[in-house]
Protein backbone atom coordinates (compact mmCIF):
# COMPACT_ATOMS: atom_id res chain seq x y z
CA UNK A 1 0.00 0.00 0.00
CA UNK A 2 3.06 2.70 1.00
CA UNK A 3 4.53 1.13 -2.10
CA UNK A 4 1.75 2.26 -4.31
CA UNK A 5 1.10 5.68 -2.47
CA UNK A 6 4.76 6.31 -3.70
CA UNK A 7 4.84 5.11 -7.05
CA UNK A 8 1.74 7.35 -7.27
CA UNK A 9 3.27 10.64 -6.41
CA UNK A 10 5.71 12.06 -9.34
CA UNK A 11 8.95 11.11 -7.02
CA UNK A 12 7.96 8.03 -6.63
CA UNK A 13 7.47 7.52 -10.23
CA UNK A 14 10.67 9.13 -11.69
CA UNK A 15 12.45 6.98 -8.95
CA UNK A 16 10.87 3.48 -10.93
CA UNK A 17 12.09 4.82 -14.31
CA UNK A 18 15.36 5.89 -12.79
CA UNK A 19 15.68 2.41 -11.16
CA UNK A 20 13.74 0.08 -14.23
CA UNK A 21 16.35 2.22 -16.26
CA UNK A 22 19.66 1.13 -13.92
CA UNK A 23 18.74 -2.18 -14.58
CA UNK A 24 18.55 -1.54 -18.29
CA UNK A 25 21.71 -0.17 -18.33
CA UNK A 26 22.91 -3.51 -16.28
CA UNK A 27 21.92 -5.45 -18.77
CA UNK A 28 23.70 -3.57 -21.76
CA UNK A 29 27.25 -3.71 -19.58
CA UNK A 30 26.98 -7.19 -19.82
CA UNK A 31 25.70 -7.11 -23.26
CA UNK A 32 28.40 -5.10 -24.12
CA UNK A 33 31.05 -6.82 -22.68
CA UNK A 34 29.70 -9.95 -24.10
CA UNK A 35 30.08 -8.29 -27.74
CA UNK A 36 33.79 -7.70 -26.92
CA UNK A 37 34.29 -11.12 -26.92
CA UNK A 38 34.17 -11.16 -30.88
CA UNK A 39 37.48 -9.47 -30.57
CA UNK A 40 38.78 -12.79 -29.31
CA UNK A 41 37.77 -14.59 -32.15
CA UNK A 42 34.46 -16.84 -33.31
CA UNK A 43 34.97 -19.29 -30.87
CA UNK A 44 35.38 -16.54 -28.22
CA UNK A 45 32.40 -15.50 -28.79
CA UNK A 46 30.08 -18.03 -29.82
CA UNK A 47 31.60 -19.57 -26.52
CA UNK A 48 30.65 -16.86 -24.52
CA UNK A 49 26.93 -16.99 -26.19
CA UNK A 50 26.64 -20.59 -25.12
CA UNK A 51 27.59 -20.37 -21.50
CA UNK A 52 25.03 -17.84 -21.50
CA UNK A 53 22.28 -20.33 -22.04
CA UNK A 54 24.28 -22.75 -20.22
CA UNK A 55 24.62 -20.91 -16.90
CA UNK A 56 23.53 -22.48 -13.64
CA UNK A 57 21.88 -25.14 -15.68
CA UNK A 58 21.71 -27.34 -13.06
CA UNK A 59 19.13 -25.11 -11.54
CA UNK A 60 17.32 -24.04 -13.81
CA UNK A 61 18.01 -26.05 -16.95
CA UNK A 62 19.36 -25.25 -20.24
CA UNK A 63 18.53 -21.04 -21.32
CA UNK A 64 17.00 -21.09 -17.94
CA UNK A 65 19.45 -18.03 -16.10
CA UNK A 66 19.03 -16.36 -19.59
CA UNK A 67 14.95 -16.73 -19.07
CA UNK A 68 15.27 -14.79 -15.76
CA UNK A 69 17.31 -12.44 -17.32
CA UNK A 70 14.75 -11.80 -20.50
CA UNK A 71 11.99 -11.36 -17.86
CA UNK A 72 13.59 -8.89 -15.59
CA UNK A 73 14.99 -6.92 -18.51
CA UNK A 74 11.69 -7.00 -19.99
CA UNK A 75 9.55 -6.53 -16.98
CA UNK A 76 12.11 -3.36 -16.63
CA UNK A 77 11.42 -2.45 -20.09
CA UNK A 78 7.81 -2.04 -19.56
CA UNK A 79 7.83 -0.54 -16.47
CA UNK A 80 10.00 2.14 -17.39
CA UNK A 81 7.42 2.65 -20.57
CA UNK A 82 4.26 2.52 -18.91
CA UNK A 83 5.65 4.73 -15.90
CA UNK A 84 6.96 7.29 -18.73
CA UNK A 85 3.36 7.90 -20.13
CA UNK A 86 1.88 7.91 -16.17
CA UNK A 87 4.39 10.82 -15.60
CA UNK A 88 3.87 12.70 -18.56
CA UNK A 89 -0.09 12.62 -18.30
CA UNK A 90 0.40 13.13 -14.15
CA UNK A 91 2.91 16.54 -15.34
CA UNK A 92 0.40 17.94 -18.09
CA UNK A 93 -2.80 17.97 -15.46
CA UNK A 94 -0.66 19.34 -12.42
CA UNK A 95 0.38 21.94 -14.97
CA UNK A 96 3.36 23.66 -13.31
CA UNK A 97 3.75 26.86 -12.09
CA UNK A 98 6.70 29.22 -10.98
CA UNK A 99 8.98 27.91 -13.80
CA UNK A 100 10.26 30.89 -15.94
CA UNK A 101 9.49 30.48 -19.40
CA UNK A 102 12.77 29.72 -20.98
CA UNK A 103 13.51 27.16 -18.10
CA UNK A 104 9.78 25.50 -18.92
CA UNK A 105 10.92 25.19 -22.89
CA UNK A 106 14.24 23.96 -22.61
CA UNK A 107 12.62 20.98 -20.09
CA UNK A 108 9.74 20.66 -22.89
CA UNK A 109 12.68 20.37 -25.20
CA UNK A 110 14.57 17.54 -23.53
CA UNK A 111 11.83 15.90 -22.86
CA UNK A 112 10.67 15.44 -26.06
CA UNK A 113 13.79 14.32 -27.48
CA UNK A 114 14.24 11.62 -25.04
CA UNK A 115 10.43 10.67 -25.78
CA UNK A 116 11.59 10.57 -29.12
CA UNK A 117 14.74 8.48 -28.58
CA UNK A 118 12.98 5.97 -26.47
CA UNK A 119 10.56 5.09 -28.73
CA UNK A 120 13.27 4.40 -31.76
CA UNK A 121 14.91 2.79 -29.13
CA UNK A 122 12.23 0.50 -28.85
CA UNK A 123 11.86 -0.01 -32.27
CA UNK A 124 15.60 -0.70 -33.13
CA UNK A 125 15.32 -3.53 -30.02
CA UNK A 126 12.83 -5.34 -31.56
CA UNK A 127 14.24 -5.53 -35.69
CA UNK A 128 17.72 -6.18 -33.44
CA UNK A 129 15.92 -9.19 -31.18
CA UNK A 130 14.31 -10.24 -34.64
CA UNK A 131 17.12 -9.89 -36.78
CA UNK A 132 20.00 -11.60 -34.04
CA UNK A 133 18.19 -13.92 -32.01
CA UNK A 134 15.35 -15.72 -33.68
CA UNK A 135 16.71 -14.89 -37.16
CA UNK A 136 13.17 -14.21 -38.21
CA UNK A 137 14.02 -10.85 -39.85
CA UNK A 138 17.36 -12.00 -42.68
CA UNK A 139 18.65 -8.58 -44.52
CA UNK A 140 21.78 -11.31 -44.76
CA UNK A 141 22.04 -15.12 -44.05
CA UNK A 142 21.59 -16.10 -40.91
CA UNK A 143 23.71 -19.10 -39.24
CA UNK A 144 22.34 -21.35 -36.25
CA UNK A 145 22.46 -24.41 -34.38
CA UNK A 146 19.97 -26.42 -32.48
CA UNK A 147 17.56 -22.99 -32.41
CA UNK A 148 20.62 -21.19 -31.43
CA UNK A 149 22.06 -18.13 -33.68
CA UNK A 150 25.94 -18.82 -34.38
CA UNK A 151 26.89 -14.80 -32.94
CA UNK A 152 30.40 -14.63 -35.23
CA UNK A 153 29.25 -15.49 -38.75
CA UNK A 154 26.25 -13.82 -37.95
CA UNK A 155 27.30 -10.25 -36.89
CA UNK A 156 29.95 -10.75 -40.00
CA UNK A 157 27.64 -11.43 -42.35
CA UNK A 158 25.49 -8.40 -41.36
CA UNK A 159 27.80 -6.08 -40.98
CA UNK A 160 29.78 -6.64 -44.40
CA UNK A 161 26.40 -4.43 -45.76
CA UNK A 162 27.70 -0.78 -45.03
CA UNK A 163 23.93 0.53 -44.25
CA UNK A 164 23.15 -2.38 -41.33
CA UNK A 165 26.30 -1.08 -39.82
CA UNK A 166 25.96 2.48 -40.13
CA UNK A 167 22.07 2.09 -38.52
CA UNK A 168 23.62 -0.46 -35.66
CA UNK A 169 26.13 3.08 -34.92
CA UNK A 170 23.17 5.70 -35.50
CA UNK A 171 21.00 2.92 -32.99
CA UNK A 172 23.84 2.71 -30.16
CA UNK A 173 24.24 6.88 -30.73
CA UNK A 174 20.61 7.16 -29.94
CA UNK A 175 20.75 4.49 -26.85
CA UNK A 176 23.93 6.45 -25.76
CA UNK A 177 22.38 9.76 -25.62
CA UNK A 178 19.27 8.57 -24.14
CA UNK A 179 21.23 6.69 -21.40
CA UNK A 180 23.16 10.15 -21.05
CA UNK A 181 20.12 12.44 -20.25
CA UNK A 182 18.63 9.77 -18.19
CA UNK A 183 21.35 9.20 -15.97
CA UNK A 184 21.53 12.79 -15.53
CA UNK A 185 17.96 13.34 -14.69
CA UNK A 186 18.10 10.24 -12.29
CA UNK A 187 21.10 11.68 -10.03
CA UNK A 188 19.03 15.31 -9.67
CA UNK A 189 15.66 13.11 -8.88
CA UNK A 190 17.95 11.65 -6.38
CA UNK A 191 18.12 15.19 -5.05
CA UNK A 192 22.11 15.34 -6.12
CA UNK A 193 21.48 18.24 -8.01
CA UNK A 194 23.93 20.62 -6.34
CA UNK A 195 26.55 22.71 -7.55
CA UNK A 196 29.61 20.74 -6.08
CA UNK A 197 28.53 17.70 -7.15
CA UNK A 198 26.90 18.07 -10.52
CA UNK A 199 30.63 18.05 -12.15
CA UNK A 200 30.91 14.63 -10.68
CA UNK A 201 27.48 13.15 -11.80
CA UNK A 202 27.80 14.57 -14.86
CA UNK A 203 31.45 12.59 -15.54
CA UNK A 204 29.56 9.14 -14.66
CA UNK A 205 27.14 10.14 -17.31
CA UNK A 206 29.53 11.00 -19.70
CA UNK A 207 31.97 7.93 -19.06
CA UNK A 208 29.16 5.34 -18.98
CA UNK A 209 27.45 6.61 -22.33
CA UNK A 210 30.77 7.13 -23.97
CA UNK A 211 32.28 4.09 -22.50
CA UNK A 212 29.36 2.08 -24.02
CA UNK A 213 28.66 3.85 -27.11
CA UNK A 214 32.20 3.14 -28.05
CA UNK A 215 32.59 -0.61 -27.01
CA UNK A 216 29.20 -0.98 -29.09
CA UNK A 217 29.94 1.10 -31.88
CA UNK A 218 32.93 -0.71 -32.81
CA UNK A 219 31.57 -3.89 -33.51
CA UNK A 220 29.81 -3.11 -37.11
CA UNK A 221 32.79 -0.45 -37.51
CA UNK A 222 35.60 -3.32 -37.33
CA UNK A 223 33.47 -6.10 -38.91
CA UNK A 224 32.70 -3.64 -41.70
CA UNK A 225 36.40 -2.31 -42.18
CA UNK A 226 37.29 -5.71 -42.45
CA UNK A 227 39.70 -5.41 -39.67
CA UNK A 228 37.73 -8.65 -38.19
CA UNK A 229 38.49 -12.23 -39.63
CA UNK A 230 36.65 -13.49 -41.93
CA UNK A 231 35.00 -16.94 -40.46
CA UNK A 232 36.36 -19.83 -41.98
CA UNK A 233 32.60 -21.32 -43.16
CA UNK A 234 31.44 -18.47 -44.74
CA UNK A 235 30.80 -19.71 -48.36
CA UNK A 236 32.59 -19.58 -50.93
CA UNK A 237 29.73 -19.35 -53.56
CA UNK A 238 26.86 -16.94 -53.42
CA UNK A 239 24.50 -19.63 -54.14
CA UNK A 240 20.80 -19.11 -53.56
CA UNK A 241 20.39 -22.64 -52.07
CA UNK A 242 19.83 -23.98 -48.62
CA UNK A 243 23.05 -25.53 -47.34
CA UNK A 244 24.27 -27.46 -44.49
CA UNK A 245 28.02 -25.88 -43.56
CA UNK A 246 30.69 -26.54 -41.30
CA UNK A 247 30.91 -24.41 -38.56
CA UNK A 248 33.99 -22.24 -38.76
CA UNK A 249 35.68 -22.44 -35.35
CA UNK A 250 34.26 -26.04 -33.90
CA UNK A 251 33.76 -26.27 -30.70
CA UNK A 252 32.32 -29.66 -29.49
CA UNK A 253 28.56 -27.93 -28.88
CA UNK A 254 28.70 -26.25 -32.60
CA UNK A 255 29.49 -28.05 -35.27
CA UNK A 256 27.30 -28.32 -37.77
CA UNK A 257 24.88 -25.11 -38.78
CA UNK A 258 22.39 -24.75 -40.62
CA UNK A 259 21.86 -21.52 -43.12
CA UNK A 260 18.84 -19.71 -43.31
CA UNK A 261 18.05 -16.80 -45.54
CA UNK A 262 20.08 -17.32 -48.23
C1 LIG B 1 26.50 -2.79 -32.19
C2 LIG B 1 25.79 -3.08 -31.17
C3 LIG B 1 25.18 -4.43 -30.89
C4 LIG B 1 25.52 -5.67 -31.35
C5 LIG B 1 26.66 -6.04 -32.29
C6 LIG B 1 24.61 -6.62 -30.75
C7 LIG B 1 24.62 -7.99 -30.96
C8 LIG B 1 23.70 -8.88 -30.46
C9 LIG B 1 23.66 -10.30 -30.73
C10 LIG B 1 24.65 -11.03 -31.64
C11 LIG B 1 22.63 -10.84 -30.05
C12 LIG B 1 22.24 -12.34 -29.99
C13 LIG B 1 23.05 -12.97 -28.89
C14 LIG B 1 22.85 -14.46 -28.75
O1 LIG B 1 21.95 -15.02 -29.36
O2 LIG B 1 23.60 -15.07 -27.94
C15 LIG B 1 21.98 -9.77 -29.34
C16 LIG B 1 20.89 -9.90 -28.52
C17 LIG B 1 20.23 -8.85 -27.91
N1 LIG B 1 20.59 -7.53 -27.91
FE1 LIG B 1 22.16 -6.74 -28.91
N2 LIG B 1 23.74 -5.93 -29.95
C18 LIG B 1 24.05 -4.59 -30.01
C19 LIG B 1 23.42 -3.55 -29.35
C20 LIG B 1 22.30 -3.69 -28.56
C21 LIG B 1 21.64 -2.61 -27.90
C22 LIG B 1 22.09 -1.16 -27.97
C23 LIG B 1 20.59 -3.15 -27.22
C24 LIG B 1 19.55 -2.49 -26.36
C25 LIG B 1 19.23 -1.22 -26.41
C26 LIG B 1 20.59 -4.58 -27.46
C27 LIG B 1 19.68 -5.46 -26.94
C28 LIG B 1 19.68 -6.83 -27.17
C29 LIG B 1 18.69 -7.73 -26.65
C30 LIG B 1 17.50 -7.36 -25.76
C31 LIG B 1 19.03 -9.01 -27.10
C32 LIG B 1 18.29 -10.32 -26.84
C33 LIG B 1 18.95 -11.07 -25.73
C34 LIG B 1 18.25 -12.42 -25.56
O3 LIG B 1 17.15 -12.42 -25.04
O4 LIG B 1 18.79 -13.42 -25.99
N3 LIG B 1 21.65 -4.88 -28.27
N4 LIG B 1 22.65 -8.60 -29.59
Amino acid sequence: MRLLRFYRSSVGKKAVVGVTGAIMIGFLLLHAYGNLHAYFGAEEINDYSYWLRSFASHLFGYGGFLWIVRVIVGGALVLHVVTIFLLIRQNRRARPVGYRKKSRRHRTIVGLTMLISGLLILTFVVLHILQFTSGTLQPTPFYEKDGMGIVYINLYEAFQVWWIALCYVTAVALVCFHIYHGAWSFFQTLGYNNADRNNFFRGIAVALSLGLFLSFASVPVLFWSGVMPTPASVPASSSNAPQQVDAPTATNHLTIVSERGR
